[in-house]
């Protein structure tokens, strides 16, 4: 069956009082998610915390099957994390790096990953290396298998970086990741909800997203996959009396399952708001929106790249959702602010989200406009309207402020 757009707009109440092209940063919730939200807060002020998530609990583990489902893995393979960042340092930080070892990565590497690389280079001597890109953004593949040495200890990826609009080869790093028996952790925060992930097609050892994204799940959580095999190798970086056992004053044991990379306690409502976004995208099946959005993010890089002074700044043959450009002579956060006065929402992506491959493009910051299935034709076109009137404002009036 095709989307239907209009029901998805629907069960999407925000449409009607924003044009929302900030799915990258945080996407419009959908009513479900808002009503069991609602639903479980209500449920308990009247019968308690502790009673509720008991009463709740089949539903509560309906979660970790939803998300298996989303990422072909299994229940017992995802562990729900505060958000993107804490699954990848939880992988990070419990994994045994010693002096030396490398961690090999691409130059799209999202902020936070890149800093806890760094932060493991000066506590534990691990070093970084960087797999080049070729002119067009696309990473060298050949040159990063010629890059693999026995010190290779962690190839770390983001699969769809935060500032132009590429998808990273996921499947193809898998590939060699396996081949050279490394293991392989994928920053998907940006792709599980955007584009089919399917970790075995990937061979990826660890995953780690976000709700709030492309899901179109509650802020404030996320999930993380580790492949079962590693749950005997890692210790993971702090304990909870989830699976840790305190046993006496000297002693405990671990049980060593996915969720030692869980805290015990969690914000239930939102979980269950989660889950329900999994079933959302489940149920309306990840090829089909992934085809429209993008479609519709093409369509947006073609009629931006149309108007005088906008130079739109994706890279990469394979492209997402998220769309970067640039107004020449206006700075990214004026153009943010004015459409935001107009009830557009977009973002500014910063040169310290993906610090290397801004610097080699000698980019301060660009503007992001990140699509969604539920957004239209209609929408870009009003956008694409905006954006020249103040295209055309500029010329007119260099160096002034619009208004
Ligand atoms: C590519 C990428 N990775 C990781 C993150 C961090 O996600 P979180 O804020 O959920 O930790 C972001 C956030 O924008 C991102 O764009």
């Amino acid at each position: 069956m095709e989307l239907n757009i209009d029901q998805l707009r629907a069960s999407t109440p925000g449409v009607t009082n924003v044009l929302h092209f900030n799915n990258a940063g945080c996407s419009l919730p959908i009513k479900e998610v808002i009503d069991i939200i609602t639903e479980y807060i209500q449920t308990e002020a009247m019968m308690g915390g502790y009673e509720t998530k008991d009463y709740y609990q089949s539903t509560i583990d309906q979660f970790y099957h939803r998300a298996a489902q989303l990422i072909n893995a299994s229940p017992d393979e995802i562990a729900i994390v505060g958000n993107a960042t804490e699954g990848i340092n939880k992988v990070l930080y419990a994994f045994p790096f010693q002096k030396g070892d490398i961690i090999l990565t691409t130059e799209v590497e999202y902020g936070n990953n890149y800093l806890n690389f760094l932060n493991l280079k000066k506590e534990k001597g691990i070093e970084i290396e960087i797999i080049p890109n070729d002119d067009f953004g696309n990473i060298l593949l050949e040159k990063m298998e010629s890059m693999i040495s026995p010190k290779v200890k962690l190839i770390a990826i983001t699969h769809i970086p935060t500032n132009s609009g590429l998808v990273v080869p996921a499947e193809k790093i898998g590939a060699i990741a396996q081949k050279h028996h490394i293991p392989y952790l994928l920053d998907a925060c940006q792709s599980v909800g955007q584009m089919p992930v399917d970790v075995k097609k990937i061979q990826c050892d660890f995953l780690s997203t976000t709700s709030r994204k492309y899901l179109r799940g509650p802020r404030g959580l996320g999930f993380m996959y580790v492949r079962k095999k590693w749950l005997q190798k890692l210790n993971p970086p702090s304990l909870d009396m989830v699976t840790a056992h305190w046993e006496d004053s000297q002693n405990y044991h671990l049980d060593r399952t996915i969720k030692m990379f869980e805290h015990w306690e969690k914000p239930y409502a939102m979980v269950l708001g989660f889950s329900k976004a999994l079933a959302y995208i489940n149920e309306l099946g990840i090829e089909k929106t992934w085809n429209r959005i993008q479609y519709l993010a093409n369509l947006l890089r073609e009629k931006l790249s149309t108007i005088d002074g906008i130079q739109v700044l994706d890279i990469g043959t394979q492209k997402c959702g998220l769309v970067s450009f640039k107004l020449k002579d206006i700075p990214c956060e004026e153009l943010h602010q004015f459409l935001l006065k107009q009830n557009i929402n977009t973002s500014v992506s910063a040169r310290f989200c993906t610090v290397i491959d801004m610097d080699k493009r000698g980019l301060a910051s660009v503007n992001r406009a990140s699509i969604h299935y539920y957004n239209t034709e209609e929408e870009i076109n009003f956008f694409i309207k905006k954006i020249a009137y103040i295209a055309e404002q500029v010329a007119l009036a260099k160096n002034k402020p619009i208004k």
